[in-house]
Formats: C-alpha cells, structure tokens, sequence
C-alpha cells in the first residue's frame, strides 16, 4: 500500500506531535481542526520542536524547512478525500469519534485507511461506524510523541491483514517500535499504566505521603523518569479519568474504580499542566 499523503484529525498535544512525525518521516501532512486557531497552535508547537532540535545541533535548518514544506492546515474534514491515511487524534469521547468516523467513510477515496489514536476506546466500536471496518485501525502513540519509541497498532475485530501490515510498516517508517495488541479496553499500555497512576492517587488521598514522596519513590525505587503523579499532570487528569472510567466499564471490575480523588481535582478543573494546576502548581 502507497502511504505518501496523510491527514492528522486534532492539532492538540497528541495530533500535532503526530503531524510531526509524520512530515518528518518525509509524508505529505494536512492538519485538521474545527478553528483556524487550533491549527495555527498545532503548528506553532511543532515550529518550537523542530526550533529547539535546530538550536541543538540535531537538526539541520534545511531540513527543519523541508519538514515544515509538508505540512499544511486545513479546517475542512472534506480534504480527507486527498489522502492514504487518516490519523485521528481528537478527544476522547466516543460520540465524537464515531461521528468523525461515521463523516470520513463518505469522504475518503476506497483505499484510504482510517486510524484511531484511542488511548482506551474500543476500535471495534468506532469502525461499525463505517461500511468498510475492515480498513479501521488504532495506532497509539504516546506523548511526547516525537520522543517515545512505541506506537501500539490495535487491529479491531475486523482490521484486514493488509491494512494492520501498512500501518506496521508504516510506525517503522516513523522511525518508532510498534507493538501489535488486540481490541480489549486500554489495550495494553493503559490498562497497565493507569490502575498504577490511580493507585499512586489512592496512597495521597489516604494520607500515606504526599505527591512529592510518591514521585520519588517510584522515580528512585523504580527508575521511572517521571512520578506517576507528575505523569498523570502530564497526561492530563480528564484524560486519566477517563481511561479509568473505560476500563471498569469495559471490563466491569470495581479493581478500575477511579480514586474519589482524581474525581474531585477534575471537577475542579484541576486538570494537570495544560490548566496550570493539577497534583502539582505550574506556572
Ligand atoms: N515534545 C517534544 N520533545 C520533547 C518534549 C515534548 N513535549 N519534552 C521533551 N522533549 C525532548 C527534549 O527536547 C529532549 O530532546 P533531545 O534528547 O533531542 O535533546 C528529550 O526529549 C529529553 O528531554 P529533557 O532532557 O528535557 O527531559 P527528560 O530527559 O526528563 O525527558 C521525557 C522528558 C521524555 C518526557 C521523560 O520525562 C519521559 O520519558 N517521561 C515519561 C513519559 C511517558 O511515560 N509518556 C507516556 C505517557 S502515557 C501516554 O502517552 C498514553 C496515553 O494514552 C495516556
């Protein structure tokens, strides 16, 4: 399969960091989003990443330039009719993601493969959108993207063969590791990360040390670069609770019940970094 054009669905944290990537690997980029504000915010973080790896020596200036050649923005879902490959990296909400999907199957050419960047929805659910799941499929990368090797290729029940070995090949392409998973709720990386993330909020919500302590226990006991509590600032604390929320609905195990806690701090929209406050203050 021909993989030269792509469309990246969300200029957020996970879609531009894709957008990247991808452009780097030498792909035609279109960037999507529903506001001109969002795509020009997407590209203003990926011209700061390539920027700093210039300023670091790790990176020519004319690549830098040819890299940002291939992208282009766009705010219409209709220019999905030009590409091989749709990655969608929208938020995390099921009703969402079916309509893109349900949108995309009128749109894209018959060859088109359509892609999910789901931390925890199930493919399976997202394709029975289309009239063709055997070309839907999850590819989840982690963030920072640009920096993690792994890439998670997640066939749904009825991915074709074809489809899941283009989209293997084309991670490798991004110079990344793929790791191919089967559709069952937070498919692997999640469903291990975040019950380890909800029980490091369990330890602070029960008052057995505060966030700082939890960090660097796991940080120097177990050689992890960030605390889980850093990490899930990192992630985003709506995001961790609704990974939680698909795993004891997906599997229908109190083990998956989101801390009270982590509750509480979204309620009040202290989400983590993006928010400036979650289990630590930024600024
Ligand atoms: N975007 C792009 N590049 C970034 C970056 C970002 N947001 N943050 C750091 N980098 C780059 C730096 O530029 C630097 O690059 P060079 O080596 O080329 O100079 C490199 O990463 C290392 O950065 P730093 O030296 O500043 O910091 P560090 O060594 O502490 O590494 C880190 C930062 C890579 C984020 C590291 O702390 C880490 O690996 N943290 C854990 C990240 C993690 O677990 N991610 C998975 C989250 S879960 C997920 O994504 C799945 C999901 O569905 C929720």
């Amino acid at each position: 399969m021909e993989m030269n054009k792509v469309m990246v669905i969300g200029a957020g944290q996970m879609g531009s960091g894709i957008a990247q990537v991808m452009a780097q690997a030498g792909l035609e980029v279109l960037l999507h989003d529903v506001k001109e504000d969002f795509v020009q915010s997407g590209m203003t973080k990926i011209t700061k990443n390539l920027s700093r790896q210039v300023e670091k020596q790790k990176l020519d200036p004319k690549e830098s330039e040819a890299i940002l050649s291939r992208l282009r923005t766009t705010i219409d879902l209709g220019d999905a009719n030009e590409v091989d490959i749709v990655i969608e990296a929208a938020v995390e909400n099921m009703e969402i993601k079916k309509n893109i999907f349900a949108r995309l199957d009128d749109i894209t050419q018959e060859h088109t493969i359509l892609a999910t960047n789901t931390s925890s929805l199930p493919i399976t659910e997202i394709a029975a959108e289309t009239k063709k799941p055997e070309r839907v499929i999850g590819m989840h990368f982690m963030n920072p993207v640009p920096v993690m090797k792994l890439v998670e290729v997640i066939r749904g029940l009825a991915t074709s063969q074809e489809v899941f070995q283009a989209v293997f090949d084309l991670s490798k392409k991004l110079n990344k590791i793929p790791v191919e998973v089967n559709d069952f709720p937070g498919f692997v990386a999640n469903r291990v990360l975040m019950p380890m993330i909800n029980e490091a909020i369990y330890t602070v919500y029960e008052g057995v040390t505060s966030p700082e302590e939890v960090d660097q226990v796991m940080k120097l006991g177990m050689n992890h670069p960030m605390g889980p509590l850093t990490l899930a600032d990192f992630i985003g604390l709506d995001t961790c609770l609704y990974i939680m929320e698909t795993l004891q609905e997906g599997f229908g195990d109190d083990k998956y019940r989101p801390c009270p806690l982590l509750r509480k701090y979204v309620k009040a929209g202290w989400l983590g970094r993006k928010t400036g406050r979650g289990f630590y203050v930024y600024n």
